[in-house]
């Protein structure tokens, strides 16, 4: 398993990170025996597993309940759970609750938290104070998709581009031991890659960032088909199940499975013996 630190010296080393999301035992397991560096446990389950039109429904139960079967599908990966809507908004300390919460149900190797106010960084440098490594995320932060506007890019204007320069700044002086950019123009994001010293991780961000990250769901066409353009569609897995379950669906009908192999014979004699 890479540690953080290791993680760490790959951007030194200047080789790239590679993330993906898992939410379950065998997404875990696949994602975990792939090779890839890093597991989120992302609140996009709310989106890609539970049917919700955004993260805003998605609890701190939700994330336990998938963190757990992650962890035990990924024994051997540095595991990332994602806090979710409002769990760390009430009160730093309320946060530092959730947080606990989650690590200790969870066993999970960091916590992700949205955004870079005041009330974030000073809840993220608890959290390393405390032990808890802790990854950033800003440019687009879908828990607040009601205020964006929207899921778009962001970091267009000059006012914007600048606010998130210095965000990733107080990201890493907080204590941050990465940030995820999602949905920003690559020169933003190589220019902040550059000027951070712990590593990016981009969505949609170009490929100047540290590493990359997607959306298990979104890089195997699995669920819903209409993934954001910034998404590379490795497999149609949708494609294969489909076609699986209407051959299942066809065979039974038609009466060609179960065949004998798939089915449990009874004694010759006690057939006769019992008149069946
Ligand atoms: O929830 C998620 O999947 C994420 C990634 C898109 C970074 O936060
Ligand atoms: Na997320």
């Amino acid at each position: 398993m890479k540690t953080s630190v290791q993680l760490q010296k790959m951007k030194q080393q200047n080789e790239k990170i590679t993330m993906v999301t898992a939410y379950d035992y065998p997404s875990a397991r696949l994602a975990e025996s792939s090779g890839i560096d890093m597991i989120l446990v992302g609140d996009s389950l709310g989106n890609v597993v539970l049917g919700y039109d955004s993260t805003i429904q998605v609890t701190v139960e939700d994330m336990v309940h998938h963190g757990k079967a992650v962890k035990r599908g990924a024994p051997d990966t540095f595991i990332v759970v994602d806090m979710p809507f409002m769990s760390y908004h009430i009160s730093v300390e309320e946060g530092m609750r959730q947080a606990q919460y989650m690590m200790q149900q969870t066993n999970a190797h960091a916590l992700k938290v949205e955004g870079a106010s005041n009330h974030t960084l000073q809840l993220i440098q608890r959290l390393t104070e405390a032990g808890v490594p802790v990854i950033g995320h800003i440019g687009l932060t879908p828990q607040s998709v009601h205020v964006l506007g929207g899921y778009r890019v962001q970091g267009k204007d000059k006012q914007t581009a600048l606010a998130l320069i210095e965000d990733a700044k107080k990201l890493e002086t907080s204590g941050a031991i990465q940030v995820v950019l999602e949905c920003v123009p690559n020169e933003l994001a190589s220019h902040i890659s550059s000027q951070l010293s712990i590593p990016t991780i981009g969505i949609g961000a170009g490929k100047k960032c540290d590493g990359q990250v997607l959306v298990y769901h979104d890089l195997l066409t699995y669920g819903a088909d209409d993934s954001p353009s910034f998404v590379q569609q490795y497999a149609d897995v949708n494609h294969i199940i489909q076609s699986a379950l209407s051959q299942f669906d066809r065979d039974v009908k038609e009466q060609n499975f179960p065949n004998q192999e798939q089915s449990f014979v009874m004694d010759k004699t006690l057939v006769q013996d019992l008149k069946l």
